[in-house]
């Protein structure tokens, strides 16, 4: 049980939950094309236990008992993403009729069943095929990108409540091209800046497209932590400020003021994509809504490493499954920061969850929520615009690197059978939202 209630939201905030599709789908057949998680995965070394999405939860084929599960909790909406290389196999050109198919019974599903569909164009499983052409190194990416959410505006716009164009950028540029964790696995500063700047500009292009075919309600996921430094010094406060700079300014700033902070540009200079300030006004279109994803704090200490200007230690609170932190105050403060400090949209909780044991009952992750959410209610009453709210995740489900050893489902899912059972997680929400819908 949590200790809050729903009414303590008041009327019109929203609460879902959040998947991604190769995290879930499965479903390699009916001509979805390869993606850069397909092969990264099947490279031994770059993920646990040699785990690939390949299965997944089946979702492809068990989305109608999902979208129950979805109902059946009181949940408004659901954040779900599109598979880019199902519906253009190829990453440009031809279209896959069973991909569209899917996605409009997927859509359909969720109206009949009175939940809002919330959309993500870009969670990470780029096409093979657009990687062997630079991916997001290439600025041709905001095209492609574009043409991409021209297609989903023609297809699905009329029925989408709110799409944002790309999942979490810093791990799509930085942890993908820089520290190598995800695909495509580039351990390389070049690579990396430039990603940094192509995903925003690309970013800034699909909000264009999306826009001029009609599709509303138009934003982009951040994934933001609380930076603190680790001492007092001068050294480890100088390293939060390159941290916080890296992980959340970047973004902030180039999203929401068309600006990025002077001292990352200073230390990229060598490496970023000539002329990247002309970009700049594509890269800030003005959004509907910001989607905001937090796990837990940075703390940043000076780098010992020549050319690293910071890096992060680990701190002493408790942890999840994944070794993260557990910190709600940060939620908070990130909050009232991106509304004091950057923008004035409605935010969205885009994501939030943790890693537990698996099992049925989760009585640490039921109170791991219940913090989160007094975070956001605190957040508001310091004048924060959050609108919603969004648990990561419904299902036990591909955690990336971690394959299927890490679980954040509110569900559970036996890999085995493909059997979901609801944990004590989701009777919790399902307590607080039941028969308010
Ligand atoms: C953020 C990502 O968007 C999601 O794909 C991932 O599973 C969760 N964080 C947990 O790490």
């Amino acid at each position: 049980m949590f200790s809050i209630d729903r009414k303590d939201f008041g009327p019109g905030f929203t609460f879902g939950v959040a998947t991604a599709a190769y995290q879930i789908e499965g479903g390699q057949q009916d001509g979805r094309g390869p993606s850069i998680w397909d092969s990264f995965s099947a490279t031994p070394g770059n993920v646990h236990n040699g785990d690939t999405g390949r299965n997944a939860c089946n979702h492809y084929e068990l989305w109608p008992q999902d979208l129950d599960l979805i109902r059946d909790g009181g949940f408004d909406a659901y954040r779900f993403s599109f598979a880019w290389p199902r519906l253009i196999p190829q990453g440009t050109g031809a279209v896959n009729q069973a991909g569209v198919d899917f996605y409009d019974r997927l859509i359909d599903g969720m109206l009949e069943r009175g939940i809002k569909p919330y959309a993500t164009l870009y969670h990470w499983d780029l096409p093979s095929a657009l990687q062997d052409k630079g991916g997001w190194m290439n600025r041709d990416i905001a095209g492609w990108m574009g043409e991409y959410a021209a297609l989903i505006a023609n297809k699905f716009g009329d029925r989408l409540e709110a799409t944002a164009t790309i999942n979490e950028p810093w791990c799509v540029a930085f942890l993908s091209h820089f520290l190598g964790v995800h695909a495509p696995g580039y351990r390389d500063l070049r690579a990396a800046a430039r990603a940094m700047h192509h995903v925003l500009f690309a970013h800034g292009t699909a909000i264009d497209a999306l826009r001029a075919n009609g599709a509303k309600n138009l934003g982009i996921v951040l994934n933001l932590e609380k930076s603190e430094a680790a001492s007092d010094s001068a050294a480890d406060q100088a390293a939060r400020d390159m941290g916080d700079a890296v992980f959340n300014r970047w973004y902030l700033g180039g999203v929401l003021k068309g600006q990025y902070p002077k001292e990352v540009t200073d230390w990229l200079a060598p490496y970023l994509p000539e002329g990247y300030e002309r970009d700049m006004e594509v890269v800030s279109r003005p959004l509907d809504w910001l989607g905001i994803n937090y796990y837990t704090r940075g703390i940043y200490r000076a780098s010992g490493v020549p050319g690293m200007p910071a890096e992060q230690v680990k701190g002493p609170l408790e942890k999840t499954e994944m070794g993260w932190e557990i910190y709600p105050q940060g939620l908070t403060d990130i909050l009232v920061r991106v509304s004091k400090e950057y923008t004035k949209i409605p935010l969205y909780v885009t994501e939030n969850g943790m890693a537990e044991v698996e099992g049925d009952d989760d009585p640490r992750r039921v109170s791991y929520y219940d913090e989160h959410l007094k975070a956001v209610l605190n957040a508001r009453e310091q004048g924060a615009d959050v609108r919603g709210y969004f648990a990561w995740s419904l299902l036990d489900n591909y955690e990336w690197a971690e394959g299927y050893n890490k679980r954040f489902g509110i569900v559970h899912v036996d890999y085995e059978t493909q059997q979901r059972t609801p944990k004590s997680s989701y009777r919790a929400f399902q307590g607080m939202l039941h028969n308010t819908r």
